[in-house]
């Protein structure tokens, strides 16, 4: 593996990554970082999209995504959660592990890594025939929970924690597409949060946000990030400079460059990146 977190401005997460090219899933490096991605390739049919990726994602840190149309930042983030293998005719090879626990091994049951990794995509995506209290607590529900007290806390919290209750308190029988483009985004956030992941991705989640909505969800992933670890996919250089705390740079399939934020901004290793960050192409 390429180490490139040199300057990392977290001294503890430095210090092991230096010392440890190859971190094995020991309980020493459970708390630091969530994701363990070994040698990933992934395939669409004969198509290769995704080129042999090592990167380990630190916990309770903003990790961005970044790359031009087509260099497999979505692939990647659904290889996270298992998503990726709804699509048809995809292959994945090498390893994720979460908290050390190998996530493609056979005895593991995806609905259970898509709980402990929830997802946010670019276009909100409330259900439609569903009030914006129900939309939240669906997961729950679908999960087997019944308790209409326990349903209505962790509502409030969730809600809480998406900075949407205190617009919404008092229209949670309304539909939740009632809701602006920014507001169902924080549904979405919300309905993510509802069932307690460990991890959340984020797809694009402000590309059809303006800036004041756009704002309130990047604040929001700055708070998120004391109880979630977060890997957000963006195209916006400037968001990614905000709210993450490490980037990775994929171009064409590979991870060309990886470590933190301040580093891959000011200072890059490689050309690839000091071009698309700078608008050379992309
Ligand atoms: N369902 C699919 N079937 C076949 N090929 C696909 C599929 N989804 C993506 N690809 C291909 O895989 C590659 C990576 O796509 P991906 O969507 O991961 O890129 P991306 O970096 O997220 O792009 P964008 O910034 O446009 O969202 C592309 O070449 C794309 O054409
Ligand atoms: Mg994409």
């Amino acid at each position: 593996m390429v180490n490139l977190l040199m300057a990392n401005p977290d001294p503890t997460v430095a210090e092991r990554v230096e010392r440890d090219t190859e971190p094995a899933p020991s309980p020493e490096h459970a708390p630091l970082y969530t994701f363990q991605v070994k040698n990933l390739s992934v395939w669409y049919g004969e198509k290769r999209a995704i080129d042999d990726v090592t990167l380990h994602i630190a916990s309770n840190a903003v990790t961005a995504i970044i790359g031009p149309s087509g260099c497999g930042k979505s692939t990647f983030l659904r290889c996270l959660n298992r998503m990726h293998e709804l699509v048809p005719k995809t292959r994945v090879e090498g390893t994720v592990l979460l908290q050390g626990d190998d996530l493609y091994s056979n005895s593991v049951d995806p609905a259970i890594v898509r709980r402990r990794v929830g997802m946010v995509f670019q276009k909100s995506n409330p259900f439609p025939t569903m009030s914006i209290g129900e939309n939240v607590v669906i997961g729950l529900r679908l999960n087997g929970v019944r308790n209409q007290k326990f349903l209505n806390e962790r509502l409030e919290k969730s809600l809480r924690m998406a900075a949407l209750w205190d617009e919404v308190k008092d229209d949670l029988h309304k539909p939740g597409t009632s809701l602006s483009g920014g507001q169902q985004q924080r549904l979405c956030i919300a309905r993510a949060l509802a069932v307690e992941p460990e991890v959340i991705l984020m797809d694009e989640p402000c590309s059809a946000l303006d800036p004041i909505a756009t704002a309130k969800i990047e604040e929001l992933i700055h708070e998120l990030k004391a109880q979630y670890t977060i890997v957000t996919v963006t195209h916006n250089m400037q968001q990614a400079g905000r709210v993450s705390d490490y980037t990775a740079f994929f171009y064409l399939g590979r991870l060309i460059e990886f470590g933190p934020t301040t580093k891959i901004f000011t200072n890059p290793s490689q050309r690839q990146t000091e071009d698309y960050i700078t608008g050379r192409f992309g």
